[in-house]
């Protein structure tokens, strides 16, 4: 099978922790050609445990990282249609760069400032999402990843017995409206009505236990409105600390995925007039969380 083994010295990926809270660069692989199992078995140990996986320099195609990025389970077309890629609808744009190259001027997904875990509106939120960077910014534009397992497993006794058994309802509309964005459509709505999620989420291979919150999630139906909102509002805020996070400054050509089932992630701000920022992204559907 030497035809699968692109990487300089053949040998399997080469998995490096980062000195974070989560995350890990994999070098000594190529994705542009299919993995084989025992490449593909390091990447994704590495991914479970890791959370967020860096592929530095993988100049792919579309198709190439389609066809990665299905090697994790089927793939789902974004509910925001007017960002999905006009020929493949599995891939999805989010860019400020225009088709004469200049700026658009904004970024064009607000829903990516404020953390978030991808898709938590649906019943099967996305099990991970794989990004590529053709564009970055040179300044700002990071993406910052939050280690959501290791903030539970901070919480006091107390609050982790408050949380237990409590269920968010997750909203795409509400989200829009949260963060100013265009608001859903009717089509959105009937495709994504609300659902309900725990606030502790069980890694379905590991077990482990992590908070399972962001800015889709709008309230808590079993509690008064205000106190649902505020106690969201203060676990993300927990989850989101600073010893939580690893953050990612974009390189052109890298590969990124990370596992929404125990993160969470947001962009941070730049300057979208002036700087050129694109990144593509393929998500892989998951499962119901418990
Ligand atoms: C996403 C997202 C982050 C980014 O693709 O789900 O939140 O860096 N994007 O653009
Ligand atoms: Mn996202």
């Amino acid at each position: 099978m030497s035809n699968f083994t692109k990487n300089p010295d053949g040998g399997l990926p080469v998995v490096i922790p980062f000195d974070a809270a989560l995350g890990a660069e994999i070098s000594n692989i190529s994705l542009s050609n299919p993995l084989s199992e025992d490449q593909f078995q390091v990447v994704e140990k590495a991914f479970v445990e890791h959370k967020v996986l860096v592929f530095r320099n993988q100049p792919l195609t579309d198709d190439q990282h389609l066809a990665f990025a299905a090697r994790f389970g089927p793939l789902e077309g974004h509910i925001n249609t007017p960002t999905r890629h006009k020929r493949l609808p599995d891939v999805q744009v989010f860019s400020n760069v225009k088709e004469d190259g200049s700026t658009t001027g904004y970024h064009p997904e607000l829903g990516t400032y404020v953390w978030h875990t991808d898709k938590s509106y649906v019943a099967e939120p996305s099990l991970t999402t794989v990004l590529r960077s053709p564009a970055i910014a040179s300044l700002g534009g990071d993406t910052l990843f939050a280690n959501t397992q290791a903030a539970y497993e901070d919480l006091d006794p107390e609050t982790r017995n408050k949380i237990a058994g409590l269920k968010a309802e997750h909203s795409w509309k509400r989200s829009r409206e949260k963060v100013g964005e265009k608001p859903a459509t009717l089509e959105q709505i009937a495709a994504a009505p609300p659902v309900q999620h725990p606030i502790v989420r069980t890694h379905p291979i590991t077990g482990k236990k992590g908070i399972y919150v962001g800015s889709h999630a709008s309230h808590i139906p079993s509690l008064e409105y205000d106190a649902g909102v505020k106690l969201l509002q203060q676990l993300e805020v927990h989850a989101t600390k600073e010893k939580y996070i690893y953050r990612h400054k974009w390189q052109v050509n890298d590969v990124l995925m990370w596992d929404n089932r125990s993160t969470m992630h947001c962009v941070t701000p730049y300057d979208a007039a002036k700087e050129k920022r694109t990144v593509h992204r393929v998500v892989v559907k998951g499962d119901r969380p418990f």
